[in-house]
């Protein structure tokens, strides 16, 4: 089974990292989407945060990492994949994410969303929380992938 996880991922943080390496685990090929959702005015272009989790997750056969563009119904029946799987935190999430898979199901009646809770210790975690602490100076140490945190900071410090 393919599952796409599609996300905005601006960028990528340990939460999102807790979904991919738990769903990878569940499907047989897990594409990870960065959709290019210009109203929510990103701070990395899509070209970025596919690299930033390209870096963070390194070579796998079993996850592809791809922009997209347009509607995600449309991405996940072109990729030939039965269902997405998305992360959700809390009941703040769920409102958005219910009717995202509503429509999400308008448009493509095959296609079916998943959602995955996030594990304990990422509950509290967004991509704007990161952004908004490393853009002030703040650590964000055990908040994103190691690998990828220096990039992370010099890109909202030099703004
Ligand atoms: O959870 P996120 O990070 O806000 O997700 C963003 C993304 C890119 C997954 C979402 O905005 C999306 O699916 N965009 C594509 C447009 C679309 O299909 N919208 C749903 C029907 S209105």
């Amino acid at each position: 089974m393919v599952l796409v996880y599609p996300g905005s991922f601006d960028p990528i943080t340990n939460g999102h990292l807790d979904v991919i390496t738990r769903a990878v685990q569940i499907c047989d090929r897990l594409i990870v989407a960065v959709g290019s959702n210009e109203s929510k005015k990103p701070a990395f272009s899509v070209e970025e945060r596919v690299d930033l989790i390209r870096c963070t997750i390194g070579d796998r056969d079993d996850i592809m990492v791809t922009g997209f563009s347009g509607l995600l119904a449309d991405f996940v029946r072109k990729m030939g994949a039965k269902a997405v799987i998305k992360g959700l935190r809390a009941m703040s999430d769920f409102e958005y994410e219910f009717q995202m898979a509503l429509l999400n199901k308008r448009l493509e009646p095959d296609m079916e969303t998943l959602f995955m809770m996030t594990s304990v210790n990422y509950s509290y975690l967004s991509s704007s929380a990161v952004k908004e602490i490393a853009s002030n100076g703040g650590s964000i140490d055990g908040l994103v992938p190691d690998c990828i945190k220096d990039r992370i900071v010099s890109k909202l410090t030099a703004r």
